[in-house]
């Protein structure tokens, strides 16, 4: 298991939207799409290995944004540039390769991505959703449009997405406090 203080250390950002309370709320409605697809369409592999798949989307949602400076194609590429470096001691090459996988591929539209295998494609929505659905704090030209989330499930839990920002988006320098509000008052 990943231990919490390592994932809280981890979660840093430069750019306003897209710090620690971002990190948080993605990893947490990311677990809850996880948890519900998993009994329904989940690949063999990741009902294999479910733990490994978990600790990817944690550690993937305190990386994915972190290098992340206004608009910029790139920042996928560079959080997973960065990957071995601040994960090393505690994940498997393997886990690291996931990581480094979510962190780019979460940048492109689904219609540019191509040759990934199922397990990728289906890890990759869950990841892509979570991060949609925090899409509820933008109101321009990013904002939630709930007609490209991927699954269903994900669509049930737009209201309770703006719920989870109202509460912890006060915390956004923070990023103990961050967890803390997500993951003590959040939702279940
Ligand atoms: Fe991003
Ligand atoms: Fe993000």
């Amino acid at each position: 298991m990943v231990r919490q203080e390592s994932l809280i250390k981890a979660a840093e950002g430069k750019c306003e939207y897209h710090r620690a309370d971002h990190s948080f709320r993605v990893m947490k409605l990311a677990l809850q799409i996880f948890e519900h697809q998993l009994e329904i369409d989940a690949p063999e592999e990741v009902r294999q290995e479910s733990d490994l798949f978990r600790e990817a989307l944690k550690w993937t949602a305190v990386l994915h944004d972190r290098e992340m400076a206004g608009f910029d194609f790139d920042h996928g590429f560079r959080a997973a540039g960065k990957v071995d470096q601040i994960v090393r001691i505690q994940t498997s090459e393997r886990l690291r390769d996931i990581i480094k996988f979510l962190c780019i591929y979460h940048v492109p539209d689904d219609s540019e991505i191509e040759n990934i295998n199922e397990t990728q494609r289906w890890i990759l929505k869950v990841f892509k959703d979570a991060d949609s659905l925090d899409r509820i704090r933008f109101n321009n030209g990013d904002k939630l449009d709930e007609r490209y989330l991927r699954f269903d499930f994900s669509k049930t839990l737009v209201s309770e997405a703006r719920s989870l920002w109202e509460r912890t988006k006060q915390f956004s320098d923070l990023p103990g406090k961050s967890f803390d509000a997500v993951f003590n008052n959040g939702i279940e």
